[in-house]
């Protein structure tokens, strides 16, 4: 089977390397691809948004099946374009991604279908003295998302009530996330520790792959701006077995088949990012694609045919046995650009990148661009080093990432210290 993947970051490196190991697998294109997937298969220089580009080279290649590895082309509809041409793909369609594109939609869905959450109330920009109102008269903190998708930044946390009128003014009156923030939630603020689970489905069976944490906040002992995630390992001790069962009875088999109900069939990968609160599992978010940099460690405790399971899945006959947890654990690292999530510059040489020889450790690509035989930093998360362990040993996992890690530098680079210091800690 020739297969393309869409999307450049450390996440489709990850697809793509795991994919490449599929019996099945004939070609493997990366559009666009990055210098990591190179080594993986051919990248194709194609805009991701011009959908009759990417289906003429799909024409051009006898490409069978395709996999959408970012959000923004699946909310736009690239999924939807391609089926009506009669490709496979592993990706949820437009309607169905707006269970990360539109929060309300996505709250609603938990509502209606008994799916435990944060409280939440909802308000559109026309209705700014409702809201004023409400945060006035309540208790702190609270949390306020944009509705819309607002390159995860879209989620304040309000400590008090000023906290909690500004935010609101930023967003009604500045229009800080432009049509992303004409409507709001507001809701209850969750106190646990926050756990991802992906869930492969074609539609109305799934199969949930080894769990994840992400460290999303750009500072050591989770301070700081909220990044796309600086470090992530899996599995997270803190999901049992009986746990993981009540998360697929009581969230993601629900919602999967609510979605079938509603008409907004969902195939492809369902990320409930989740917060173990003292007396309950609730959701925090949905997401419509696999979460970055939590596939980078998820894929490394695959055993089988990865290819098989994504296809199986898109053609609504998922084959949910393709794989199995292969009883290790690993551990991501990722190295960034200095001012990330803010401003920074990109451009500085990456050294090192040849001098890693450990066959448990890989550095997978994520804002980095060939400029003749050197590579170079090229995004704000710019490399993900992440090591591999055959048993739960998360330790010797974090020393052989962090020993690497010394071997690699550029410019301005950045990483935190402190990954997974706090299940090494219990
Ligand atoms: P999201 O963009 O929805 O993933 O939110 C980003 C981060 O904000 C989450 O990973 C949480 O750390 C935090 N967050 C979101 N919603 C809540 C909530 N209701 N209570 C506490 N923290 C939250
Ligand atoms: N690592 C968080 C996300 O992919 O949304």
């Amino acid at each position: 089977m020739n297969v393309a993947i869409i999307g450049s970051g450390g996440r489709e490196h990850a697809l793509a390397l795991k994919i490449k190991q599929s019996p099945t697998l004939e070609n493997l294109y990366i559009i666009p691809g990055n210098p990591g997937t190179s080594l993986c298969g051919d990248n194709v220089e194609l805009d991701i948004t011009n959908y009759t580009s990417i289906y003429k080279f799909c024409k051009e290649k006898n490409i069978f099946f395709v996999v959408i590895g970012p959000e923004a082309p699946l909310v736009d509809g690239l999924a939807d374009y391609l089926r009506n041409k009669n490709i496979n793909v592993f990706g949820p369609s437009a309607k169905a991604a707006r269970i990360e594109s539109q929060k309300s939609f996505a709250k609603k869905m938990m509502i209606d279908n008994n799916v435990p959450t944060a409280d939440y109330k909802e308000y559109t920009s026309d209705q700014y003295e409702k809201a004023k109102n409400y945060l006035v008269q309540s208790k702190y903190p609270l949390v306020m998302k944009a509705d819309g998708l607002a390159a995860g930044k879209g989620v304040l946390i309000c400590d008090n009530k000023l906290d909690g009128i500004k935010n609101l003014d930023d967003l009604f009156l500045k229009n800080k996330f432009g049509e992303a923030g004409n409507k709001i939630i507001i809701e209850e603020f969750l106190i646990g520790e926050e756990v991802s689970i992906f869930a492969i489905t074609d539609g109305e069976n799934f199969v949930c792959l080894p769990s994840a944490q992400d460290h999303k906040k750009i500072g050591e002992n989770d301070t700081g701006l909220n990044t796309g995630g600086m470090g992530a390992y899996s599995p997270a001790p803190i999901i049992t077995d009986t746990i993981l069962r009540e998360i697929e009875s009581t969230i993601i088999k629900p919602i999967i088949y609510a979605m079938r109900e509603s008409g907004n069939n969902f195939i492809g990968c369902l990320y409930a990012g989740l917060i173990l609160t003292n007396n309950a599992i609730k959701v925090i978010e949905f997401n419509c694609r696999f979460g970055d940099p939590e596939t980078q460690v998820v894929l490394q405790l695959l055993d089988g045919d990865f290819l098989r399971l994504l296809y199986s899945a898109s053609i609504g006959k998922i084959e949910k046995d393709s794989v199995k947890y292969n009883g290790g654990c690993s551990l991501c690292v990722v190295a960034s650009s200095k001012g990330y999530p803010e401003n920074y510059e990109k451009g500085f040489e990456i050294n090192g990148l040849n001098s890693i020889t450990d066959p448990n450790v890989i550095i997978y690509h994520a804002g980095t661009k060939s400029v003749g035989n050197k590579i170079v930093s090229n995004g704000g998360r710019v490399l993900g080093i992440t090591a591999y362990s055959n048993k739960i040993n998360f330790k010797l996992a974090k020393e052989q990432v962090y020993k690497n890690l010394e071997k690699i530098n550029f410019d301005g680079m950045y990483f935190r210290r402190d990954i997974a210091q706090k299940i090494l800690k219990k």
